[in-house]
């Protein structure tokens, strides 16, 4: 059992940033619901990520896109209420920040008031810089994500490593620094190659640089809540590592259950209530 700190104290922006003066490693996994969320805050998780992946993780969907801002504040509450001294990042659904940037700041805003959220994140380069800018400018700390963006899928051909080409890693190199500039206080690194987040990750000033599936040389790490526990069974992306079979443990006692059921051995005394005999016979009685 890792060591657990209860009640610890909430976690802030001044905290992260202190945690990469000090080159310590920031803790960072997906999360949905409330005994998930719960469990993360036990094992003193310090950012939680409400992932519009839950389209595919929770929901069931093919890919993210259909996730709506009603979908993301509902998971976004519930994640709060599990985890209330998390740094709890709300992640803005397809279309809800991409056509303005009033529409951005607009939702940024409800997963603020609405989800006591700490943070938002969104997808995309240096198109999406003025959105950055105006959430920060209304007072709403941001968080940018390069590499493979998940709504972009299909633009980008497949859930595959970006910027290997020295032109594709210069365009994410600038896009990260254009990000920066317009205020988010991180940018997540998804699927680039590990030198390519290390040389963003040095260039960074006041910018904190999370890698999920880029390497070791950023400031922490983020993984999918649901690939690391084999909760997901459409498949395991190469850069999460299973830390334990929960799928497996869950599905044998599911089989267990349907068992015991059919075999008569489920349920057992301790899983019932029984009356007192005086007053089972006086209602047989009121009965007959
Ligand atoms: O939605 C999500 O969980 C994400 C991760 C893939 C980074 O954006």
């Amino acid at each position: 059992m890792p060591e657990q700190v209860q009640p610890r104290k909430k976690i802030t922006l001044p905290y992260l940033f202190k945690k990469v003066a000090d080159g310590e490693p920031i803790t960072w996994l997906t999360c949905y619901d409330y005994p998930t969320a719960y469990l993360q805050e036990q094992a003193c998780i310090e950012m939680i990520l409400v992932g519009d992946s839950l389209g595919m993780t929770m929901l069931g969907y093919e890919s993210t896109l259909p996730v709506t801002m009603e979908d993301m504040i509902r998971h976004s509450q519930a994640v709060r209420r599990g985890a209330p001294m998390a740094f709890v990042v709300g992640d803005m659904p397809y279309m809800t920040y991409q056509p303005s940037v009033e529409m951005a700041i607009r939702n940024a805003g409800r997963f603020m008031a609405e989800a006591g959220c700490d943070a938002i994140k969104l997808e995309g380069g240096s198109a999406m810089a003025d959105r950055i800018k105006g959430i920060v400018e209304a007072g709403i700390p941001a968080i940018g994500h390069l590499g493979l963006t998940p709504q972009s899928v299909s633009a980008l051909g497949g859930f595959r490593v970006q910027g290997k080409s020295a032109a594709l890693a210069k365009k994410i190199v600038d896009d990260a620094k254009t990000l920066e500039k317009a205020g988010a206080f991180a940018i997540l690194l998804e699927m680039v190659p590990d030198r390519l987040c290390k040389l963003i990750t040095e260039r960074a000033e006041g910018c904190i640089i999370m890698s999920l599936g880029s390497g070791p040389h950023a400031h922490g790490q983020l993984l999918i809540y649901h690939d690391m526990f084999g909760l997901y069974p459409r498949f395991k992306p190469k850069m999460a590592k299973v830390f334990g079979n929960a799928g497996e443990v869950i599905l044998n006692g599911l089989i267990a259950y349907h068992d015991e059921v059919i075999g008569k051995q489920f349920p057992q005394p301790e899983n019932w209530f029984r009356m007192p005999d005086e007053e089972y016979e006086e209602l047989k009685k009121m009965l007959d």
